[in-house]
């Protein structure tokens, strides 16, 4: 089939890279030059496992990047795949949404042929209805087009392997035929279809991404709980998650949830909510237990070393989570924030995420190794489960004192301290 992606952001790109290698033809259209030139050239502009390899195969044959409009005039469907950043009151802005809603439009003005346009955006329940088709139909100037609402559930990081083999794939349409052309797509991937209306599917992946961030706000504050009472919460989760009725997953305590996705979903729920007269309150405690559990870390310094003033904290990770070079929600910021504020000098060091947290904070240390910044610290804060630094130990010797707190269980040393455990 031919399909237009719109977005070539890292759910777009992975998408129209999968898609390839499901044998589709597939144009993205991209507004950022350097994007479309760096996958043109095979070269993916974001890390993402396995993408490289797909971009290889694939980039300048059977997909092909480009800033304009054209391919979607001659698609069998496009998928929007742009951002829907939080606005200020915690909303989805879907002004991105509009704008590719229009020029998807456009290009389709005038052309006879079968066209499905699919939102993959995480957008709030109603958006397809009641934005997503007026506007194309506006544009378009037709009412024979086809329209649905297919959610994506990718973690960065491992993008590639959770499109390939999903647990299953939501296809929401206002007629059949719609819902048909977005199941023909995924053809060869094994997994369930669950088929609904638009707005049930947009609903779905927003109660999905809340119901991942309560299980972790919940698992923090019973965390919490174990820490005082002198018991392993990694333990009490283990004996929780093998109920199959519960999963073992997404039960990790530690500083709280972070990304570009949980924060910003949750949030937009409870403006929803708020907005048709509903008092959220298990949403507003999700985001309450995240907004306090990385101050934590600094309770539990603050009553090792005594005052922060003048003192060197070494702040191990940066990036939200492991894998990525992204900050964004970072529980590491408020956890800099926090150090600064008490007058502490921070050294910091992160594999990937030392770029993007410069810019945050340029006034902080970097550092090129985690040695670097244990060196004649006071104290140490681990704040991203990245694997190598379960191999720190000798490492900590470095230091003026040894104390160490894990915001994440990741350590293999002795004589650290977790933040509920
Ligand atoms: C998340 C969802 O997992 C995806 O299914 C979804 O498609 C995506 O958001 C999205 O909406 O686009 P992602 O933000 O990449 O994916 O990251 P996760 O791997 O889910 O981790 C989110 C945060 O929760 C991280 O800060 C992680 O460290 C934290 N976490 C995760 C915990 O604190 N404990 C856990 O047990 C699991």
């Amino acid at each position: 089939m031919k399909i237009a992606v719109i977005g070539g952001g890292y759910v777009g790109l992975v998408t129209a890279a999968c898609f390839a290698h499901l044998g589709h033809e597939v144009s993205i259209v991209e507004v950022d030059a350097g994007k479309v030139r760096a996958i043109n050239a095979g070269e993916p502009p974001i890390y993402e496992e396995g993408l490289e390899e797909l971009l290889t195969a694939h980039a300048g044959k059977t997909l092909v990047a480009g800033t304009e409009y054209g391919p979607v005039a001659d698609a069998d469907l496009s998928f929007i795949c742009v951002g829907t950043p939080p606005a200020g009151d915690g909303s989805a802005d879907l002004s991105y949404i509009t704008a590719a809603c229009r020029s998807i439009g456009e290009a389709l003005r005038g052309r006879t042929k079968t066209h499905t346009v699919v939102v993959k955006s995480t957008v709030p329940p109603g958006t397809t209805e009641n934005l997503v088709v007026p506007t194309v139909g506006v544009a378009s100037g037709r009412n024979d087009l086809g329209f649905a609402m297919n959610p994506e559930f990718l973690r960065e990081g491992r993008a590639v392997d959770d499109f390939l083999h999903p647990d299953r794939i939501v296809i929401g349409s206002a007629d059949p035929a719609a819902g048909n052309s977005v199941a023909a797509v995924y053809r060869g991937i094994d997994a369930p279809a669950v088929r609904t209306g638009t707005t049930a599917a947009e609903m779905i992946k927003y109660a999905s991404n809340a119901l991942l961030a309560t299980k972790i706000s919940y698992t923090n504050e019973i965390g919490n709980l174990c820490k005082r009472l002198g018991i392993d919460v990694y333990e009490v989760m283990q004996g929780v998650g093998l109920d199959k009725r519960v999963s073992p997953h997404f039960l990790n305590a530690g500083a709280g949830f972070g990304g570009s996705c949980f924060p910003k979903d949750v949030a937009a729920l409870i403006h929803l909510a708020e907005k048709q007269g509903e008092d959220p309150v298990l949403l507003q405690s999700v985001m309450e237990v995240n907004r306090r559990q990385p101050l934590r870390m600094v309770g539990i310094l603050k009553e090792r070393v005594g005052d922060l003033n003048g003192k060197k904290i070494a702040v191990l990770g940066l990036a939200f989570k492991d894998g990525t070079d992204d900050i964004r929600e970072s529980r590491a910021v408020p956890v800099i924030e926090a150090l600064l504020e008490g007058g502490a000098a921070v050294a910091a060091y992160d594999p990937l995420a030392v770029p993007n947290m410069r810019r945050v904070f340029p006034q902080i240390e970097y550092c090129a190794r985690a040695a670097e910044a244990l060196a004649g610290a006071d104290a140490c804060l681990l704040m991203t489960e990245w694997p190598e630094f379960s191999r720190l130990d000798g490492e900590f010797d470095l230091m003026k004192s040894r104390v160490v707190i894990e915001g994440r269980r990741v350590l293999s040393c002795d004589g650290k301290e977790g933040i509920c455990w």
